[in-house]
This record gives structure tokens, C-alpha cells and sequence, in this order.
């Protein structure tokens, strides 16, 4: 199964990502995920996404798509895959399908996950990142058992450097500018699902696994 989810900031990517890849068995690719680490290892690519990503702003596609076309070259991918934050431009998804074609594969869903401004903000202000495992939590929606410390692995829960009110503005901004009109490319394929992500995370997860079976 080839998966993209599609949403903005905020919106509940990650957390659904996690639950899908372990009921699927299938990778999770994330784009943002992958800059993150070239942060922390301190790479060329890591110094350069830093840059944008710091001021809320997409990393420009010349980057991003090898990046996410190599990772989809690797094995583990050939039985399908869990895309999270790209395609993000028009370029990206265009690029991704010709990629796809060569390679004899296709999405079989888009899942768009769409949330009002107000709570997308809220719950990007208030998300904590395990330090050590990447696992994610919630101030208030998914609070750990102790406060700062990872349910999973005991590491230190930290807040993401671009999780501040002004850069998780621009974020957004920029998702209705940039990635917004990737909804109209995949309505027209026809393989979008839309679905309200201001749900419970585990009713939201029921009906994405509805969609999938
Ligand atoms: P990326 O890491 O992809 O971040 P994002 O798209 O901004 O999305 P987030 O990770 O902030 O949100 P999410 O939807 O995963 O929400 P989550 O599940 O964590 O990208 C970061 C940056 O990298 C970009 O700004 C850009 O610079 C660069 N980049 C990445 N990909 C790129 C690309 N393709 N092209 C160009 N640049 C790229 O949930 C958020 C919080 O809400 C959590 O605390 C969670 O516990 C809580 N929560 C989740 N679901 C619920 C629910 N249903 N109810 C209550 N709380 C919930
Ligand atoms: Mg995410």
C-alpha cells in the first residue's frame, strides 16, 4: 500500500503516521524527519534546511525531492510505503508521480487530514518531542505519565525549534499558499480522501483503517 498524508501543521500527520505504519507494516518517510536528523548529525543538507525550516518556510524543492526519491528507491519501500509531508509543492507531487511511473508504482491513497487554524496552533505550541526516540506528545492532549520525560524510552521531551507561535503562523501561511493547491492536482487523479482531523486521535485512526480496507 502507497500512502500520502497531506495536511498542515499541526494537523495530526506524525501521530496518524505512527499508527498507521505499525497496524500496515510499511515505512514512514518523513521529509521533515529526515531534515531534522541531518540537523542534529550536523550535515551540509542539514545546515542548509535549517535555514528555511527555522523561518517556517519549505526548503526548496531541488532539495527535497532526491531526498524523497532515493529514500523510495530503498527496499524496504518496494512493498509499499507511508509518505508524511511531501509532496508539499505542485513540483514535488509532479516530480513523485513521474518517479512513481518509472518505477512501476502509484498511490493508491491520498489521506488530506484538515484542521481549523485555531486548534492546529494549539496543538503545535503545545507538542513535545522525545529527544531520544522522536516519540510525540501533547501538554494537555497527550500528556506523558511525568512531565518531560518520555512514556517509551525515559528521554528528555523537547519542544521542536520552529514550535513557536510566529514560525507555526508562517507555516501555516505557507501550506495554504504552497501546499494548498495540492489538493485540487490529487482531487483531479481522484485518490484523495478528506478527512476531519479535529477528531480524537484514535476515531480519526478508525476511519482512515475503514478507508484502507
Ligand atoms: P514537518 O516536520 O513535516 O512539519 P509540519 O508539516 O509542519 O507538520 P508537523 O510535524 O508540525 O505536524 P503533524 O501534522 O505531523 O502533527 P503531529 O501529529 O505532530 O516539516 C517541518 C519543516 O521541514 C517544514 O516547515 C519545511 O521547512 C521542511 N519540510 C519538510 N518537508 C518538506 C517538503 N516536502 N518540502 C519542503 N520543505 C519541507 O501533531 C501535532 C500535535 O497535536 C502533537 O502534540 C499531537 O500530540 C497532537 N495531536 C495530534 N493529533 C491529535 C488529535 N486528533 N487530537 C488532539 N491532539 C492531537
Ligand atoms: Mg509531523
Amino acid at each position: 500500500m502507497n500512502l500520502i498524508l497531506l495536511g498542515p501543521p499541526g494537523a495530526g500527520k506524525g501521530t496518524q503516521a505512527a499508527m498507521i505504519v505499525d497496524k500496515y507494516q510499511i515505512p514512514h518517510i518523513s521529509t521533515g524527519d529526515i531534515f531534522r536528523k541531518n540537523i542534529s548529525e550536523g550535515t551540509a543538507l542539514g545546515i542548509k534546511a535549517k535555514e528555511y525550516m527555522d523561518r517556517g518556510e519549505l526548503v526548496p524543492n531541488s532539495l527535497v525531492i532526491e531526498i524523497a526519491t532515493d529514500r523510495l528507491g530503498e527496499d524496504d519501500c518496494k512493498d509499499g510505503f507511508l509518505l508524511d509531508g511531501f509532496p508539499r509543492t505542485v513540483e514535488q507531487a509532479v516530480a513523485l508521480d513521474a518517479y512513481l511511473r518509472e518505477t512501476d508504482r502509484k498511490i493508491d491513497y491520498v489521506l488530506d487530514i484538515d484542521v481549523d487554524k485555531e486548534l492546529l496552533v494549539e496543538r503545535i505550541i503545545g507538542r513535545r518531542v522525545c529527544a531520544d526516540c522522536g516519540a510525540s506528545f501533547h501538554v494537555t492532549n497527550m500528556p506523558p505519565k511525568e512531565e518531560g520525560v518520555c512514556d517509551r524510552c525515559q528521554g528528555q521531551l523537547k519542544q521542536r525549534n520552529d514550535d513557536n507561535a510566529e514560525t507555526a503562523n508562517n507555516r501555516i501561511e505557507v501550506y495554504n499558499k504552497q501546499t494548498k493547491p495540492l489538493l485540487d492536482y490529487y482531487d483531479k487523479l481522484g485518490n484523495i480522501v478528506h478527512l476531519d482531523g479535529s477528531k480524537n486521535l484514535n476515531d480519526l485512526f478508525k476511519e482512515i483503517v475503514e478507508v484502507l480496507e
